[in-house]
Order: structure tokens, then C-alpha cells, then sequence
């Protein structure tokens, strides 16, 4: 059972996108790397390190987090959702028979309630995630428990929904079309600077530091580079959706975004944030 009347909604919403994750994983996977290089790096993950990655998803950072600990460390990644690491796991199968080498192993696990021994990790990474759990003080007391002492645990969550264009231009025609469910709003709940290294101080960790990352992404003006974020992070509001309304839907998200077009590129900009605690 769900410890927090919120976690059960959490599970649907993605048990809901799974199949969509796995589906865009690969093509969205050089994006993602830009993304998990400085994640892993403020971790300080390096070969020979046990890592635990909480909140794998399809398998981001995990599986560029197992080439780096290389043959000598142990990469585990882990998720609330089986379903959600389908893509993880299938992405691990296929790196191994096509380079071989170390990958990682995935384990459900809810980070509120970690199945791991005290001290068990060099490292935690964490991309997107921790901002979906409603019992957050008890997910941090479980990572500083799991961490041995002086181990890092690196987590990546989103700035303000302004200075995310894909969220904020597909939310606005999502709300127009289907209402405001409130879904969007947990994404943005670590935006306030301070506010993440507030709580891991709570939970233990005695330092922490807070890293901006503003990338503006120069996407092809006339193509669909918008479609993964929304079967990923707007897919549970779409299931059941007739063709006629999700083509009209898909319409107007394609002319917010070609409104912004200069010279055949849509400029998107992103924001997030790299917490590190130790
Ligand atoms: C936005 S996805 C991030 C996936 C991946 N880390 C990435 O960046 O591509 C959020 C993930 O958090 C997971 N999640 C939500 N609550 C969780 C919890 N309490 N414990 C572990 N994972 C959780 C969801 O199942 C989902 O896979």
C-alpha cells in the first residue's frame, strides 16, 4: 500500500506513460546524454563506484552512469513503476549484445522505503524524480542512509515552468483543450532556488550546492520536435482521446510553436537544476 494519498496517483500517472517512454528513449537519447553528463559528473561518479539510481524511468542516467563505473563498479537503477523501466531494461539488453561491458542491474523500488543495506553506495543520482514523491524528507533520510559517509547523492530536478518552452507552451494548449488537472505542477516544485537543499540538509546532508543548467535548444521549425514531450509527460491526459480531438490538439501545439519560428528554427529554452548533497 501507498504510504501518502498522493503516491497512488503518481503510480497511475505513470504506469499510464510507461509504454510512451519506452517508445521515445532511444530517439531522445543524445538529448538526454547533454543532460546526464553534468548530472554524473556532480556526483562525481568515477570507475569503480557502487551507484544507485533512483527513479530510472527508462533508464536515464542509468545506463551511461554503468559505462562510466565501468567493469569494476555496479550500477543499479531503480523505479516506483515495473512498467517504466521496461525501456531500461530492454535499452540494457541491446547495449550489451551490441558493445558488451558493464550494465546496469533494476530492481522496483519506492525511494521512500529503500530495500538496500546502510552504506551500500558510493553515489545516488536521481533525474527527475524526486520532485514526484509526496513523502520527500523520508526519500532523503533513505538516500543519506544508503550513502556511505563522504557519498555523494546528485539529483536533477526542473526550474521555473517559464523557462521550460516545452512545458510551458504544450501546458497552455493542453489546459485549453482538456482543463487544468494540476498534473504539470509537481514538475516545478523544486524550482525555487534552495529549496531541495534545504530539505536534504533536513534529512542529514551537511553540504550542499545548486547548479543552474539553461540550455535554449535550436529545434527545426515545420517538424513535430514537440510530440515526445507530450506522449511522455502529458500522455496520461491523453489516453482515450478521439483522433479528432487529438488532431486538433496536436494543430494548435504545433502553431504555438511555429509562432516563435526565426529563420526556420524554433528556439526552446530549458531550465533545470543539479542539487548535490553530501
Ligand atoms: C520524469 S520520470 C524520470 C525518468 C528518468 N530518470 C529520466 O530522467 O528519464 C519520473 C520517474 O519517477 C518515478 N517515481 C515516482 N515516484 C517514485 C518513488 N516514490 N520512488 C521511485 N521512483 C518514483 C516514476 O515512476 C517515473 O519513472
Amino acid at each position: 500500500m501507498d504510504a501518502h494519498p498522493d503516491a497512488s496517483r503518481e503510480r497511475d500517472r505513470w504506469a499510464a506513460s510507461a509504454d510512451a517512454w519506452d517508445r521515445w528513449a532511444d530517439p531522445m537519447a543524445d538529448l538526454a546524454d547533454k543532460l546526464n553528463r553534468p548530472l554524473l559528473d556532480a556526483a562525481g561518479l568515477t570507475a569503480g563506484d557502487r551507484l544507485l539510481d533512483l527513479a530510472s524511468g527508462a533508464g536515464e542516467p542509468a545506463l551511461g552512469a554503468a559505462r562510466r563505473a565501468g567493469a569494476g563498479g555496479l550500477v543499479v537503477g531503480s523505479d516506483l513503476v515495473p512498467g517504466m523501466m521496461a525501456g531500461a531494461v530492454r535499452r540494457a539488453r541491446d547495449i550489451g549484445e551490441r558493445e558488451g561491458g558493464p550494465a546496469p542491474a533494476f530492481i522496483a523500488a519506492d525511494m521512500t522505503a529503500l530495500p538496500f543495506a546502510d552504506a551500500a553506495f558510493d553515489r545516488v543520482t536521481c533525474r527527475f524524480g524526486i520532485m514526484f514523491v509526496p513523502a520527500v524528507a523520508s526519500a532523503l533520510r533513505e538516500v543519506r542512509r544508503v550513502l556511505r559517509p563522504g557519498g555523494k547523492a546528485a539529483f536533477m530536478v526542473w526550474g521555473p515552468c517559464a523557462g521550460n518552452g516545452l512545458f510551458a507552451g504544450i501546458g497552455d494548449v493542453v489546459a485549453d483543450h482538456l482543463g487544468e488537472d494540476g498534473s504539470l505542477a509537481p514538475l516545478f516544485r523544486f524550482a525555487e532556488p534552495g529549496r531541495l537543499s534545504a530539505a536534504m540538509r533536513a534529512a542529514g546532508f551537511t553540504e550542499t550546492e545548486e547548479t543552474d543548467l539553461t540550455p535554449v535548444r535550436k529545434a527545426p521549425a515545420g517538424q513535430p520536435f514537440w510530440r515526445a514531450a507530450l506522449d511522455m509527460s502529458f500522455g496520461h491526459r491523453l489516453g482515450g482521446l478521439g483522433v479528432d480531438r487529438r488532431t486538433a490538439l496536436e494543430a494548435d501545439i504545433a502553431r504555438h510553436f511555429e509562432a516563435q519560428a526565426v529563420n526556420g528554427v524554433v528556439p526552446v529554452p530549458s531550465h533545470a537544476r543539479i542539487v548535490v548533497g553530501w
